[in-house]
């Protein structure tokens, strides 16, 4: 363990700051009360940067983020920054560059349907009720987003427009070793999800990952095509471990396994590189509909917290705690608006209060 661990926190727009404050809760029972060696200092971020700053992505920020150990994100974007052109939107050119930057190569989603909250879910509760707990595997910097050429013609009478789907051995061996390798600490099944009966890059894709297979002979592979999985993972998301996949691929499949877990709200994600520097951040955006109205669920927040301390830092108890105490409170009916089944519900702030009271008490 590092004599200092620096995390950048970068709150950014909408409701991005509020639910950082919750996230800081937790943050400094880390700090104050497990004694881990934290440091945080807080850089501007996206539409907030661009307003201070001029740039969505200034050079302190950045700077900021190269010394520090991990990025906690929190969103931005936001209506006001629309009529920017597209290059200059907090998204485009904060986000991106972010992890081009620091080449963070894998996305980790987590969607888990947690059982107190089985209403929310859109499944048939013929489905809901074994429950699931998926982890999205993708990968974030190659593939057909990032392939040449692409680009737009028009000749004549006639326009059309390409992009290319290139996977290098290099990138497709790498995320399949951490989806192995996470597998481990789960129940051990890693499905692979390609489209290897019509695209090249999918075969190559499947051979990769079947010969990095060999490697982990304790975890069982399978495969599924892309439009298969989508159905799968509907019918029957409990038969699901880790789903491993292309750009392209995991981009959709995340979303669908966010969509049948209920609210944006509940998940985090982590995006990590090779040298395991990694940015965490909610699944959902700046959420500006509810913004400044104190409603905002910082539960995606505050298990972004918990995935930095998993994955950046390898203290696995101490995430299965922060973990634990959001379990505590739901199972005790704490909820905020967008899970709630009534119309009794916490503020932001009193969940986050709930939370940070269950993991100083262990509860
Ligand atoms: P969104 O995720 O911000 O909101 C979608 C819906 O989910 C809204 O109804 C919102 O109220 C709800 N929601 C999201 N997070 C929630 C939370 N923690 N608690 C309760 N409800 C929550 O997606 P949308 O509306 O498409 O985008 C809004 C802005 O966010 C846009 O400017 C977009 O570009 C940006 N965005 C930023 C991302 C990032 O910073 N990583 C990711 C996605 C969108
Ligand atoms: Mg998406």
């Amino acid at each position: 363990m590092k004599q200092k661990y620096r995390i950048a926190i970068l709150p950014g727009d909408g409701i991005g700051p509020e639910v950082m404050r919750e996230a800081y809760k937790i943050l400094n029972i880390l700090k104050n009360d497990f004694l881990l060696p934290l440091e945080f200092q807080e850089f501007n971020i996206g539409g907030i940067a661009i307003d201070n700053e001029g740039l969505a992505l200034p050079k302190k920020t950045l700077l900021g983020c190269e010394n520090a150990d991990a990025i906690l994100f929190g969103s931005v974007g936001g209506k006001k920054w629309d009529t920017l052109p597209i290059d200059q939107r907090p998204e485009r050119a904060a986000l991106l560059p972010l992890r081009k930057h620091f080449n963070l190569f894998a996305n980790l989603r987590p969607a888990k349907l947690y059982s107190e909250l089985e209403y929310l879910s859109p499944l048939c509760s013929k489905i809901t009720k074994n429950g699931f707990d998926i982890l999205c595997v993708r990968e974030l910097t190659g593939g057909v987003y990032f392939g040449h050429p692409h680009g737009r013609v028009k000749k004549d009478d006639i326009e059309y427009a390409f992009d290319t789907e290139v996977y290098y051995d290099y990138e497709i061996n790498r995320i399949a070793h951490l989806a192995f390798q996470l597998a481990r600490n789960r129940k051990n099944k890693v499905c692979s999800i390609d489209k290897s009966n019509v695209l090249n890059s999918s075969l190559l894709w499947k051979e990769i990952v079947e010969k990095v297979s060999n490697s982990y002979s304790d975890v069982r592979l399978s495969h599924l095509y892309i439009d298969n999985a989508t159905m799968q993972i509907i019918k029957n998301p409990n038969q699901f471990d880790v789903l491993l996949c292309s750009n392209l691929f995991g981009d959709i499949i995340s979303d669908e396994c966010a969509a049948i877990s209920g609210s944006i709200g509940m998940l985090p994600s982590a995006s990590l590189n090779e040298n395991n520097f990694g940015l965490y951040e909610p699944a959902g955006g700046s959420a500006p509909d509810i913004e400044g109205k104190n409603i905002a669920n910082p539960i995606a927040q505050i298990l972004s917290v918990s995935m930095l301390v998993r994955y950046g830092m390898h203290l696995t108890k101490i995430a299965d705690q922060i973990d634990k105490s959001v379990i505590s409170v739901l199972k005790r009916g704490y909820r905020t608006a967008d899970i709630s089944n009534n119309n009794n519900y916490l503020k932001t702030h009193e969940m986050g209060d709930v939370i940070a009271d269950a993991l100083i008490n262990g509860k």
